[in-house]
C-alpha cells in the first residue's frame, strides 16, 4: 500500500542534493498503486520521479510528487542469440546492469554506472562510450496519465534520438514507463570499444562483457563526481550538433577542436570543451562550481539552491554565446 505524505523535502530523492519540499509526496510499488494515486489527486499538479539523476529542482513544487518504486526484472522469452527481459520502472539503472552481468547478457555493459531509474532511461535515451539505449530497448510499457490506461510504445514509436524520445518531445508529460522490455544478447557478444578511453584500457584486458563495464567504471569514477560525495546530474548540457557552416567557422578559429560528423549535414561538438576552453572549467562561484575534472558537469559543493545552480548554468550559455555564438541547451530537466 501506498500512503501519501505532506509537506516532504526531496532532498534525498535529488542527485544535485537541492533543498526543496513538494506538499504532497507517495511511493508507489506497482501499476496498480500509481492509478489509484493518480486517481485520488486528479486535480493535484503530479510530478513523477524516478531516480532524480536528471533534474534541477529550482523551487518547491505545490503538488504531488510520485516516487516510482516498482522493482522487478524477468525473462519473458529467449531464443538462441537474444533474451528479452522485462524491467520495473524502479529499478535503479546500475543494478540492472549488474543483472545483465551476472547472467552473462550483453547490450548494456557500456552504460555501467549511470545514476538513475530504469524508467527514466528511455525518455532521455541515456548513453555513453558508444552506446545509446536506444540499440537494446524492445518496447517500453506507459501509462497514460490522463485515460489511466496501459500503452505499449515499439522501439520505433519511442522516436528515439540523442538524449530525447517521444516522451520528451510530442508526449512531455503525458506517459508515465511503467515497464522497459530489453533485448540483450547471449554469447557470442559483438562488444563496442571503439571509444578513445575504453580502446586503450581494454588493450590489455580479455574482451568480455564484464571487462567493458570494469572498464567504464574505471573511466567514470576517474572523472565524473559521485553524487553520494558531490552533488552533480551528470552532463548538465547537450553536446550542440552544428551545422556544417558554423562548425567550419568555429575550426577555422580552434583547428583543433574535437569532433563528430554525425551526417552529411551535421557536426557534433563536445560542450565540455568549449566550456574548457572558454576558461570555465573548475570555475567557481559560492557554493556551486564547473567540475575540475569534466567541465560539462556542474556541481553542488554543499547547501546549494537550485536557483544557484540555474544562475551558473546561464552564465555559462551566455559566455559560450559571446564566445563561441553557439547556444548550449540543458540536458537536466529544469524544474
Ligand atoms: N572535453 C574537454 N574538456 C572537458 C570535458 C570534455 O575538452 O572538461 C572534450 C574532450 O575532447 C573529450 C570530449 O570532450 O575527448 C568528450 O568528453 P567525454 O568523453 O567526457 O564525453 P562528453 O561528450 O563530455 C558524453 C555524454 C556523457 C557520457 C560520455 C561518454 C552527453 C551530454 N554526455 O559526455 O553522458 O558519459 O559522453 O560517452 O552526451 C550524461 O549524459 O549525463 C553523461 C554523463
Amino acid at each position: 500500500m501506498f500512503k501519501t505524505e505532506e509537506n516532504v523535502s526531496l532532498l534525498p530523492y535529488n542527485t544535485f542534493g537541492i533543498k526543496a519540499k513538494s506538499k504532497y509526496f507517495a511511493k508507489v510499488h506497482s501499476n496498480q498503486e500509481l492509478i489509484e494515486v493518480l486517481t485520488q489527486f486528479k486535480s493535484t499538479p503530479t510530478r513523477i520521479l524516478g531516480g532524480g539523476s536528471n533534474i534541477l529542482l529550482t523551487q518547491d513544487f505545490e503538488g504531488l510528487t510520485v516516487l516510482l518504486s516498482s522493482k522487478g526484472i524477468a525473462i519473458v522469452s529467449e531464443n538462441e542469440t537474444h533474451a528479452l527481459v522485462t524491467v520495473q520502472a524502479g529499478e535503479v539503472w546500475h543494478d540492472f546492469v549488474l543483472w545483465a552481468l551476472t547472467n552473462n547478457l550483453g547490450g548494456i555493459e557500456n552504460l555501467a554506472l549511470i545514476p538513475g531509474s530504469v524508467g527514466a532511461a528511455p525518455l532521455q535515451n541515456i548513453g555513453a562510450y558508444g552506446i545509446e539505449l536506444e540499440s537494446v530497448v524492445e518496447s517500453c510499457q506507459t501509462l497514460n496519465r490522463k485515460s489511466l490506461q496501459l500503452h505499449d510504445f515499439s522501439n520505433k514509436e519511442c522516436q528515439f534520438g540523442y538524449r530525447t524520445s517521444v516522451f520528451k518531445t510530442q508526449l512531455k508529460d503525458q506517459h508515465i514507463i511503467t515497464q522497459v522490455t530489453f533485448r540483450l544478447q547471449k554469447t557470442p557478444h559483438t562488444l563496442e570499444c571503439s571509444y578513445g578511453a575504453v580502446a586503450q584500457l581494454m588493450e590489455e584486458k580479455p574482451k568480455t562483457i564484464q571487462s567493458v563495464a570494469e572498464t567504464v567504471i574505471e573511466i567514470r569514477q576517474s572523472k565524473l563526481p559521485d553524487p553520494k560525495i558531490l552533488g552533480n546530474s551528470g552532463s548538465f548540457f547537450k553536446n550542440p550538433e552544428l551545422s556544417n557552416a558554423q562548425f567550419k567557422t568555429l575550426q577555422t578559429r580552434h583547428p583543433e577542436v574535437p569532433h563528430y560528423v554525425m551526417n552529411t549535414s551535421q557536426v557534433k561538438i563536445p560542450a565540455g570543451w568549449l566550456i574548457e576552453t572558454a576558461g570555465l572549467k573548475g570555475y567557481r562561484k559560492g557554493p556551486v562550481g564547473v567540475h575540475e575534472k569534466q567541465a560539462l558537469v556542474l556541481v553542488n559543493y554543499g547547501k546549494a539552491t537550485g536557483k544557484e545552480i540555474l544562475q551558473l548554468s546561464q552564465y555559462i550559455q551566455n559566455q559560450i554565446k559571446t564566445r563561441f555564438n553557439i547556444a548550449l541547451e540543458p540536458e537536466v530537466n529544469i524544474l
